[in-house]
């Protein structure tokens, strides 16, 4: 595991806006350039707005200018004892905006971790590909 990463995800976890879940997500991307760019997630009294830690992450970077071919990784932390992985909708958002091969580092509380590809959390998914 890719301990600044993890470190930077933890980091963050702090800044969630959780005030219904109480459930705070951080998530940290890295590019090849070598930044690291948090995302956590933001919650609002119409649940369904809310937007959830990888998300953000990727945003944000998109924001910033980079593109699919400048993400190296992602990892994803909570406060639980379990691991945790992305939701659907992030999946779906992740094959898009990051590449099939970068990998997803999952990490509960106690620093257990698994890493799997992007392209094996959203098989048969919908993409630019279909439309
Ligand atoms: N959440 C994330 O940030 N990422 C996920 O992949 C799963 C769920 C957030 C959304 C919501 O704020 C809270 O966790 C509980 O669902």
């Amino acid at each position: 595991m890719d301990k600044t990463l993890h470190a930077a995800a933890k980091a963050a976890l702090t800044h969630a806006y959780v005030k219904y879940s109480h459930f705070p997500v951080g998530a940290a991307l890295k590019l090849k350039d070598g930044t690291i760019i948090t995302g956590v997630n933001i919650e609002n009294a119409s649940f369904g707005l809310t937007n959830c830690a990888e998300r953000t992450a990727l945003f944000t970077a998109y924001a910033q200018g980079y593109r699919k071919d400048d993400i190296d990784a992602i990892l994803i932390t909570t406060k639980k004892d379990r691991i945790v992985s992305p939701c659907g909708a992030c999946r779906q958002v992740m094959n898009e905006l990051m590449p099939a091969d970068a990998p997803v580092t999952m990490v509960d509380a106690t620093g257990n971790h698994t890493t799997v590809k992007n392209a094996e959390l959203l098989p048969l998914g919908f993409s630019e590909d279909d439309l």
